[in-house]
Protein backbone atom coordinates (compact mmCIF):
# COMPACT_ATOMS: atom_id res chain seq x y z
CA UNK A 1 0.00 0.00 0.00
CA UNK A 2 0.86 3.51 -0.58
CA UNK A 3 1.76 5.87 1.83
CA UNK A 4 -0.34 8.41 -0.15
CA UNK A 5 -3.53 7.43 -1.31
CA UNK A 6 -6.48 9.30 -3.75
CA UNK A 7 -8.70 12.02 -2.07
CA UNK A 8 -11.28 13.79 -2.93
CA UNK A 9 -10.76 17.16 -3.38
CA UNK A 10 -13.02 20.14 -2.90
CA UNK A 11 -12.57 23.21 -4.40
CA UNK A 12 -14.74 25.81 -3.13
CA UNK A 13 -18.10 24.14 -3.51
CA UNK A 14 -17.14 22.12 -5.82
CA UNK A 15 -16.25 18.27 -4.98
CA UNK A 16 -14.16 16.15 -7.23
CA UNK A 17 -14.17 12.71 -7.67
CA UNK A 18 -10.59 12.48 -6.85
CA UNK A 19 -7.73 14.47 -6.81
CA UNK A 20 -6.70 14.15 -10.35
CA UNK A 21 -7.10 16.90 -13.24
CA UNK A 22 -6.53 17.46 -17.04
CA UNK A 23 -4.40 20.22 -17.26
CA UNK A 24 -5.30 23.28 -19.66
CA UNK A 25 -3.79 23.04 -23.20
CA UNK A 26 -4.00 25.34 -25.51
CA UNK A 27 -4.66 23.17 -29.20
CA UNK A 28 -5.33 20.50 -27.34
CA UNK A 29 -7.67 20.30 -24.02
CA UNK A 30 -11.21 20.90 -26.31
CA UNK A 31 -13.99 19.52 -25.95
CA UNK A 32 -13.55 16.53 -27.58
CA UNK A 33 -10.14 15.70 -25.65
CA UNK A 34 -11.74 16.66 -22.05
CA UNK A 35 -14.96 13.95 -22.58
CA UNK A 36 -11.68 11.52 -23.44
CA UNK A 37 -10.14 12.73 -20.23
CA UNK A 38 -12.75 12.44 -18.50
CA UNK A 39 -13.71 8.50 -19.49
CA UNK A 40 -10.02 8.31 -18.58
CA UNK A 41 -10.54 9.25 -15.01
CA UNK A 42 -9.73 12.73 -14.67
CA UNK A 43 -11.73 14.33 -11.54
CA UNK A 44 -11.71 18.01 -12.95
CA UNK A 45 -10.66 18.58 -16.64
CA UNK A 46 -9.74 22.52 -17.94
CA UNK A 47 -10.52 23.76 -21.01
CA UNK A 48 -7.11 25.32 -22.91
CA UNK A 49 -6.61 29.07 -22.26
CA UNK A 50 -9.22 31.70 -23.71
CA UNK A 51 -8.49 35.29 -24.32
CA UNK A 52 -10.43 37.66 -22.03
CA UNK A 53 -10.15 40.74 -24.63
CA UNK A 54 -11.76 37.59 -27.57
CA UNK A 55 -14.40 36.89 -25.05
CA UNK A 56 -15.00 40.24 -24.01
CA UNK A 57 -14.96 41.50 -28.29
CA UNK A 58 -17.72 38.57 -28.64
CA UNK A 59 -14.74 37.21 -31.51
CA UNK A 60 -17.20 34.03 -32.79
CA UNK A 61 -13.99 31.52 -32.68
CA UNK A 62 -13.31 32.28 -29.23
CA UNK A 63 -16.72 31.79 -27.95
CA UNK A 64 -16.80 28.76 -29.51
CA UNK A 65 -14.49 27.65 -27.16
CA UNK A 66 -16.63 28.21 -24.01
CA UNK A 67 -18.82 24.86 -25.65
CA UNK A 68 -19.31 22.83 -22.20
CA UNK A 69 -21.20 19.09 -22.91
CA UNK A 70 -23.26 18.36 -19.76
CA UNK A 71 -21.00 15.35 -19.73
CA UNK A 72 -17.86 16.36 -18.74
CA UNK A 73 -18.47 18.31 -15.81
CA UNK A 74 -16.78 19.44 -13.47
CA UNK A 75 -14.69 21.40 -15.61
CA UNK A 76 -12.30 24.32 -15.15
CA UNK A 77 -12.37 27.37 -17.72
CA UNK A 78 -9.23 29.20 -17.69
CA UNK A 79 -8.79 33.07 -18.91
CA UNK A 80 -5.75 34.83 -19.41
CA UNK A 81 -5.13 38.63 -19.90
CA UNK A 82 -3.97 41.52 -18.79
CA UNK A 83 -6.55 43.92 -17.61
CA UNK A 84 -8.57 43.70 -14.78
CA UNK A 85 -12.15 44.90 -16.09
CA UNK A 86 -11.61 42.81 -19.22
CA UNK A 87 -10.82 39.74 -17.03
CA UNK A 88 -13.78 40.30 -14.79
CA UNK A 89 -16.01 40.55 -17.88
CA UNK A 90 -14.71 37.15 -19.08
CA UNK A 91 -15.26 35.65 -16.13
CA UNK A 92 -19.27 36.07 -16.12
CA UNK A 93 -18.83 34.91 -19.75
CA UNK A 94 -17.60 31.93 -18.77
CA UNK A 95 -19.55 31.65 -15.24
CA UNK A 96 -22.71 31.83 -17.82
CA UNK A 97 -21.31 29.27 -20.24
CA UNK A 98 -21.88 26.61 -17.64
CA UNK A 99 -18.71 26.40 -16.09
CA UNK A 100 -17.79 24.92 -12.44
CA UNK A 101 -14.54 26.93 -12.20
CA UNK A 102 -13.23 29.71 -13.23
CA UNK A 103 -8.85 29.71 -13.19
CA UNK A 104 -6.71 32.90 -14.20
CA UNK A 105 -3.46 31.98 -16.06
CA UNK A 106 -0.69 33.33 -14.63
CA UNK A 107 2.17 31.06 -15.80
CA UNK A 108 1.83 31.00 -19.49
CA UNK A 109 5.73 31.60 -20.82
CA UNK A 110 4.99 32.32 -24.22
CA UNK A 111 6.16 35.05 -26.29
CA UNK A 112 3.37 36.58 -27.38
CA UNK A 113 1.34 36.86 -24.19
CA UNK A 114 3.97 37.67 -22.14
CA UNK A 115 4.71 40.52 -24.36
CA UNK A 116 0.95 41.66 -23.71
CA UNK A 117 1.35 41.72 -20.28
CA UNK A 118 -0.61 38.51 -18.92
CA UNK A 119 0.04 34.82 -18.28
CA UNK A 120 3.75 34.49 -15.59
CA UNK A 121 4.24 38.18 -16.40
CA UNK A 122 1.74 38.98 -14.16
CA UNK A 123 3.77 37.33 -11.51
CA UNK A 124 6.03 39.82 -11.74
CA UNK A 125 3.43 42.50 -11.06
CA UNK A 126 1.77 42.10 -8.18
CA UNK A 127 -0.24 45.29 -8.26
CA UNK A 128 -2.54 43.98 -11.54
CA UNK A 129 -2.23 40.58 -10.46
CA UNK A 130 -4.31 41.72 -7.13
CA UNK A 131 -6.60 43.81 -9.24
CA UNK A 132 -7.58 40.67 -11.88
CA UNK A 133 -8.08 38.02 -9.29
CA UNK A 134 -10.31 40.54 -6.87
CA UNK A 135 -12.04 41.73 -10.13
CA UNK A 136 -12.55 38.21 -10.82
CA UNK A 137 -13.42 36.72 -7.72
CA UNK A 138 -16.26 39.99 -6.69
CA UNK A 139 -17.77 38.74 -10.15
CA UNK A 140 -18.60 35.30 -10.22
CA UNK A 141 -20.16 32.71 -7.80
CA UNK A 142 -18.26 30.44 -9.38
CA UNK A 143 -15.17 29.11 -7.55
CA UNK A 144 -11.98 31.01 -8.78
CA UNK A 145 -8.29 29.34 -8.75
CA UNK A 146 -5.21 30.31 -10.52
CA UNK A 147 -2.34 28.80 -12.09
CA UNK A 148 0.62 29.85 -11.62
CA UNK A 149 4.89 28.72 -11.84
CA UNK A 150 6.86 28.11 -8.57
CA UNK A 151 9.04 30.98 -10.44
CA UNK A 152 10.59 32.86 -13.38
CA UNK A 153 14.35 31.26 -13.49
CA UNK A 154 15.24 28.07 -11.67
CA UNK A 155 15.72 28.26 -7.82
CA UNK A 156 13.40 31.29 -7.71
CA UNK A 157 10.79 30.17 -5.55
CA UNK A 158 7.43 33.19 -5.75
CA UNK A 159 4.82 30.57 -5.36
CA UNK A 160 4.21 31.39 -1.09
CA UNK A 161 4.20 34.56 -2.05
CA UNK A 162 1.50 34.55 -4.24
CA UNK A 163 -0.58 32.08 -2.87
CA UNK A 164 -0.29 34.14 0.75
CA UNK A 165 -2.15 37.07 -1.78
CA UNK A 166 -4.63 34.88 -3.83
CA UNK A 167 -5.72 33.09 -0.21
CA UNK A 168 -6.54 36.95 1.12
CA UNK A 169 -8.09 37.46 -2.16
CA UNK A 170 -10.63 34.17 -1.45
CA UNK A 171 -9.36 32.33 -4.63
CA UNK A 172 -9.95 28.72 -3.63
CA UNK A 173 -7.07 26.65 -4.54
CA UNK A 174 -4.07 27.21 -6.92
CA UNK A 175 -1.82 25.02 -9.78
CA UNK A 176 1.68 25.59 -9.64
CA UNK A 177 3.92 24.27 -12.47
CA UNK A 178 6.84 23.07 -10.46
CA UNK A 179 9.31 24.19 -13.59
CA UNK A 180 10.38 27.71 -13.79
CA UNK A 181 9.04 29.66 -16.48
CA UNK A 182 12.49 29.79 -18.41
CA UNK A 183 12.54 26.17 -18.39
CA UNK A 184 8.89 26.11 -20.27
CA UNK A 185 7.94 22.94 -20.35
CA UNK A 186 11.54 20.74 -20.05
CA UNK A 187 13.60 20.02 -17.02
CA UNK A 188 12.33 18.78 -13.88
CA UNK A 189 10.22 20.57 -11.59
CA UNK A 190 11.72 21.98 -8.10
CA UNK A 191 9.55 19.49 -6.01
CA UNK A 192 11.43 21.02 -2.69
CA UNK A 193 10.10 24.47 -3.85
CA UNK A 194 6.33 22.97 -4.63
CA UNK A 195 6.70 21.36 -0.73
CA UNK A 196 7.92 24.90 0.50
CA UNK A 197 4.46 26.15 -0.93
CA UNK A 198 2.41 23.35 0.51
CA UNK A 199 3.90 24.00 3.62
CA UNK A 200 3.22 27.49 3.47
CA UNK A 201 -0.88 27.21 2.35
CA UNK A 202 -4.12 26.78 3.66
CA UNK A 203 -5.94 26.21 0.78
CA UNK A 204 -5.37 23.19 -1.37
CA UNK A 205 -2.48 23.31 -3.63
CA UNK A 206 -2.59 21.24 -7.31
CA UNK A 207 0.88 20.69 -8.32
CA UNK A 208 1.83 19.50 -11.84
CA UNK A 209 4.83 19.12 -14.35
CA UNK A 210 6.61 16.21 -15.29
CA UNK A 211 3.71 13.21 -14.09
CA UNK A 212 4.22 10.50 -16.56
CA UNK A 213 3.10 7.43 -14.33
CA UNK A 214 2.17 5.90 -11.16
CA UNK A 215 5.70 6.48 -9.85
CA UNK A 216 6.00 10.09 -10.41
CA UNK A 217 2.61 10.89 -9.36
CA UNK A 218 3.02 9.21 -6.07
CA UNK A 219 6.83 10.74 -6.13
CA UNK A 220 4.85 14.30 -6.08
CA UNK A 221 2.37 13.58 -3.92
CA UNK A 222 4.83 11.86 -1.51
CA UNK A 223 7.84 14.69 -1.80
CA UNK A 224 5.54 17.93 -1.83
CA UNK A 225 2.48 17.13 0.39
CA UNK A 226 0.18 18.66 -2.05
CA UNK A 227 -3.47 18.08 -2.27
CA UNK A 228 -3.92 17.13 -6.06
CA UNK A 229 -1.83 16.52 -9.16
CA UNK A 230 -2.40 17.94 -12.84
CA UNK A 231 -1.46 16.00 -16.06
CA UNK A 232 -0.29 17.68 -19.00
CA UNK A 233 1.39 15.82 -21.88
CA UNK A 234 1.24 12.27 -20.52
CA UNK A 235 -2.52 12.39 -20.47
CA UNK A 236 -2.37 13.06 -24.50
CA UNK A 237 -0.91 9.84 -24.96
CA UNK A 238 -2.43 8.15 -22.30
CA UNK A 239 -6.34 9.92 -21.43
CA UNK A 240 -6.87 6.72 -19.02
CA UNK A 241 -3.60 7.83 -17.46
CA UNK A 242 -5.95 8.87 -14.36
CA UNK A 243 -7.39 5.95 -13.74
CA UNK A 244 -4.43 4.13 -13.67
CA UNK A 245 -2.95 6.41 -11.22
CA UNK A 246 -5.89 6.72 -8.87
CA UNK A 247 -6.10 2.54 -8.85
CA UNK A 248 -1.83 2.47 -8.14
CA UNK A 249 -2.31 4.92 -5.48
CA UNK A 250 -5.15 2.89 -4.06
CA UNK A 251 -4.21 -0.72 -4.15
CA UNK A 252 -0.47 -0.24 -4.54
CA UNK A 253 -0.78 -2.55 -7.79
CA UNK A 254 -0.45 -1.27 -11.27
CA UNK A 255 -2.17 -1.38 -14.60
CA UNK A 256 -1.24 -2.27 -17.49
CA UNK A 257 0.08 0.38 -20.21
CA UNK A 258 -2.85 0.70 -23.11
CA UNK A 259 -2.10 -1.68 -25.84
CA UNK A 260 -1.62 0.06 -29.20
CA UNK A 261 -4.79 -1.07 -30.11
CA UNK A 262 -5.89 0.56 -27.48
CA UNK A 263 -3.94 3.81 -28.07
CA UNK A 264 -4.83 3.56 -31.80
CA UNK A 265 -9.08 3.69 -30.61
CA UNK A 266 -8.16 6.96 -28.70
CA UNK A 267 -7.03 8.37 -31.52
CA UNK A 268 -10.04 7.01 -33.91
CA UNK A 269 -12.44 7.71 -30.95
CA UNK A 270 -10.93 10.84 -30.91
CA UNK A 271 -11.33 12.16 -34.96
CA UNK A 272 -14.73 10.66 -34.92
CA UNK A 273 -15.89 12.68 -31.86
CA UNK A 274 -14.44 15.46 -33.49
CA UNK A 275 -15.57 15.83 -36.53
CA UNK A 276 -19.01 15.27 -35.15
CA UNK A 277 -18.20 18.95 -33.84
CA UNK A 278 -16.18 20.39 -35.94
CA UNK A 279 -16.52 18.47 -39.27
CA UNK A 280 -13.96 15.84 -40.83
CA UNK A 281 -11.65 18.20 -42.06
CA UNK A 282 -11.14 20.55 -39.62
CA UNK A 283 -11.08 18.23 -37.00
CA UNK A 284 -8.56 16.00 -38.87
CA UNK A 285 -6.34 19.50 -38.82
CA UNK A 286 -6.19 19.59 -35.48
CA UNK A 287 -5.39 16.52 -34.71
CA UNK A 288 -2.38 17.09 -36.22
CA UNK A 289 -0.90 18.40 -32.97
CA UNK A 290 -2.41 15.88 -31.30
CA UNK A 291 -2.36 12.45 -33.00
CA UNK A 292 2.37 12.68 -32.43
CA UNK A 293 0.93 12.28 -28.70
CA UNK A 294 -0.90 9.16 -29.38
CA UNK A 295 1.27 7.78 -31.70
CA UNK A 296 4.69 8.51 -29.67
CA UNK A 297 6.75 5.29 -30.05
CA UNK A 298 5.08 3.08 -32.44
CA UNK A 299 7.78 1.61 -34.54
CA UNK A 300 6.79 3.45 -37.60
CA UNK A 301 5.16 6.46 -35.90
CA UNK A 302 7.43 9.16 -38.42
CA UNK A 303 5.60 7.62 -41.65
CA UNK A 304 2.41 7.66 -40.42
CA UNK A 305 3.09 10.73 -38.96
CA UNK A 306 4.27 12.71 -41.93
CA UNK A 307 1.16 10.65 -44.05
CA UNK A 308 -1.32 12.19 -41.26
CA UNK A 309 -0.66 15.80 -42.00
CA UNK A 310 -1.79 14.89 -45.51
CA UNK A 311 -5.41 13.62 -45.01
CA UNK A 312 -8.72 15.32 -44.91
CA UNK A 313 -11.18 12.48 -43.78
CA UNK A 314 -12.31 9.79 -41.70
CA UNK A 315 -11.84 7.27 -44.31
CA UNK A 316 -7.83 8.08 -44.90
CA UNK A 317 -7.77 7.90 -41.55
CA UNK A 318 -8.52 4.32 -41.12
CA UNK A 319 -6.43 3.47 -43.81
CA UNK A 320 -3.34 5.29 -43.32
CA UNK A 321 -4.03 3.41 -39.40
CA UNK A 322 -4.30 0.55 -40.89
CA UNK A 323 -0.52 0.46 -42.00
CA UNK A 324 0.38 0.28 -38.05
CA UNK A 325 -0.53 -3.59 -38.13
CA UNK A 326 1.88 -3.63 -41.05
CA UNK A 327 5.08 -2.95 -39.21
CA UNK A 328 7.57 -6.27 -38.88
CA UNK A 329 7.18 -4.92 -35.19
CA UNK A 330 3.39 -6.48 -35.46
CA UNK A 331 3.72 -9.62 -37.49
CA UNK A 332 2.35 -11.40 -34.57
CA UNK A 333 -0.90 -9.06 -33.46
C1 LIG B 1 0.76 22.04 -26.03
C2 LIG B 1 0.64 22.66 -24.67
C3 LIG B 1 -0.29 23.67 -24.46
C4 LIG B 1 -0.40 24.26 -23.19
N1 LIG B 1 -1.37 25.22 -22.99
C5 LIG B 1 -1.57 25.74 -21.74
C6 LIG B 1 -2.65 26.62 -21.46
O1 LIG B 1 -3.47 26.94 -22.34
N2 LIG B 1 -2.76 27.08 -20.19
C7 LIG B 1 -1.90 26.73 -19.18
O2 LIG B 1 -2.05 27.18 -18.05
N3 LIG B 1 -0.89 25.87 -19.42
C8 LIG B 1 -0.73 25.35 -20.66
N4 LIG B 1 0.25 24.42 -20.87
C9 LIG B 1 1.04 23.94 -19.73
C10 LIG B 1 0.36 22.69 -19.12
O3 LIG B 1 -0.88 23.04 -18.55
C11 LIG B 1 1.25 22.07 -18.04
O4 LIG B 1 1.46 23.04 -17.05
C12 LIG B 1 2.60 21.62 -18.60
O5 LIG B 1 2.44 20.87 -19.79
C13 LIG B 1 3.37 20.78 -17.56
O6 LIG B 1 2.67 19.61 -17.27
P1 LIG B 1 3.18 18.17 -17.86
O7 LIG B 1 4.64 18.07 -17.54
O8 LIG B 1 2.31 17.18 -17.16
O9 LIG B 1 2.93 18.21 -19.35
C14 LIG B 1 0.41 23.84 -22.13
C15 LIG B 1 1.36 22.83 -22.36
C16 LIG B 1 1.47 22.23 -23.60
C17 LIG B 1 2.46 21.12 -23.80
Amino acid sequence: MNSVMIKPLKIGKVLLKNNLVLAPMSGITDMTFRLIAKKGGAGLVCTEMISSNALVHKDNKTKKMLRISKDEHPVSVQIFGSKPEAMKEAAKIVEDSGADIVDINLGCPANKIVKSGAGVRLMDNEKTTADIIENVVKSVKIPVTIKIRIGRSEGENLAPHIIKMAEKLEVKAVTIHGRAAKLQHSGKPDLSAVKQACESANLPIIGNGGIINEKTASEFLESTGCDGLMIGRAAIEDPGIFERIEYFLNTGKTKPEPSWEKRINYLKNHAETASEYYGEKVALLRLRKIAPYYLKGLPNATKIRASFNKIVSLKELDELLSMVWKSPYFEDV
